[in-house]
């Protein structure tokens, strides 16, 4: 059984939970129990040494649950129910989601043994309507205004849509035209709930009924902020952009230019929406929503309205499992750009990928992506950092590994 942490001091919150952030060990969501703040981890008995980096505060062991009496979904549900004399009650109880995000304005259900998609609930909803339940609970949180059950995506789609996510209430979308999905139109944009989040200090915006949100990238983000001074003034590639996730914390990190790739038309929207709300100079985001194995030729082509003076510093390569296919043109790129005035003398590639635990313990990850990038003879390519970013499935961790690239 895991370890939770029970917090009196509220301005510790913040660094407690972007510490455990980094360690992978931080478990959603915190809680109020009485008077303290209940932050949960996923550190066991077993892992002494991580328990003692947080000896100062006291702990207690947890189930799976929360206490319903720190659960306002449940506390909402129960008197609901039990206002109405609803004869399932407990079977209702007992499948009743407890974890969400809240994505301003929706409100977004886990999906997971308990569940609104589940019997019980589906039943009730056949039967009553949800809308007196939801309109209900969502009294509870002020500026919200519909409800979603969030699925999985489809592994095989590469545009990582959203194509399972399940409204609620409210309404989503009204009057789509009839190629929505590929070329949609500017009132296709007006005619879909868009939602926001803010981190590190980011807006982020999306339609989340097209493109996904991952907020397990928050560290990464963070490291982007943090770590690379020589963003500010440079270029940066990003070949998988999706809604901005890396794209603003480079920008709003001081790159000079960035150039996004994205085949998903909603998520270029969304990006543009990003750039608006978090006051970046929109001439300094070049999106380009298409596939990235044309990055070369535009690459050449915006080279020449800067008076062949590139400084690509970054190449961010963010997909998963994997972004394999897009090393080639990465290191196509870097020695396109060493024909240029002022290059930099070293690029550093940030490749996303899901791996194995057993292939980053045993270091073969980093010798396997060194030497199949080495086949390059014209670069010397070393491992700089690897970053484990939040685990993906048991033992399969998403990673990012700078590699340092440099003209031999
Ligand atoms: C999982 S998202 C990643 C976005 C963001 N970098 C992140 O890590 O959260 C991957 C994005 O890459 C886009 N994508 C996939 N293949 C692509 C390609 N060949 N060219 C351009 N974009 C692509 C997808 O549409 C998707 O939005």
């Amino acid at each position: 059984m895991p370890w939770e942490l029970l917090v009196t001091d509220t301005r510790l919150i913040k660094s407690l939970k972007n510490q455990l952030e980094l360690e992978g060990k931080f478990v959603r969501p915190i809680y109020r129990d009485g008077d303290i703040t209940v932050v949960r981890t996923s550190i066991e008995d077993h892992d002494e040494e991580c328990l003692h980096r947080y000896e100062q505060f006291t702990r207690r062991k947890y189930h799976q649950e929360l206490p319903e009496s720190a659960n306002v979904v449940a506390q909402c549900t129960r008197k609901f129910l039990e206002a109405r004399d609803e004869p399932k009650q407990k079977e209702l109880m007992d499948s009743l989601p407890l974890r969400y995000s809240i994505y301003p304005p929706l409100l977004l259900f886990n999906n997971s043994s308990r569940s609104f998609a589940s019997r019980p609930w589906q039943e009730y909803f056949q039967q009553h309507g949800p809308e007196l339940y939801f309109e209900q609970l969502l009294q509870h949180f002020p500026g919200l205004t519909h409800v979603a059950i969030n699925m999985p995506i489809v592994e095989s789609d590469v545009m990582r849509r959203p194509f399972n996510i399940q409204p609620l209430h409210g309404q989503f979308n009204r009057d789509l035209s009839a190629q929505f999905w590929v070329s949609p139109t500017a009132q296709d944009f007006q005619n879909t709930l868009w939602c926001q989040t803010i981190q590190n200090g980011i807006q982020q915006h999306w339609a989340p009924m097209f493109t996904m949100f991952s907020r397990g990238n928050v560290t990464e983000k963070k490291r982007i902020l943090d770590t690379f001074e020589d963003i500010e003034g440079n270029d940066v590639v990003d070949l998988y952009a999706g809604i901005g996730y890396f794209t603003l914390s480079y920008l709003k990190r001081g790159a000079r230019n960035c150039l996004c790739f994205e085949l998903n038309p909603w998520s270029t929207e969304a990006l543009r929406r990003g750039i608006v709300a978090n006051k970046i100079d929109p001439r300094t985001c070049h999106i380009y929503n298409e596939d990235n194995v044309n990055c070369i030729r535009r690459i050449e082509q915006w080279a020449h309205t800067i008076d062949g003076d590139p400084r690509i510093r970054h190449i961010n390569l963010g997909l998963l499992p994997s972004s394999k296919k897009a090393w080639p043109l990465a290191q196509a790129i870097i020695s396109l750009q060493r024909k240029c005035a002022n290059p930099p003398a070293v690029v550093t590639m940030h490749i996303h990928e899901n791996v194995h635990i057993n292939l980053l313990n045993n270091e073969s990850f980093i010798q396997d992506t060194i030497a199949i990038l080495s086949q390059d003879s014209s670069s010397s390519y070393i491992a700089r950092h690897l970053e484990k970013i939040k685990t993906f499935a048991p033992d399969v961790w998403h990673v990012c590994l700078d590699v340092d690239v440099a003209s031999h």
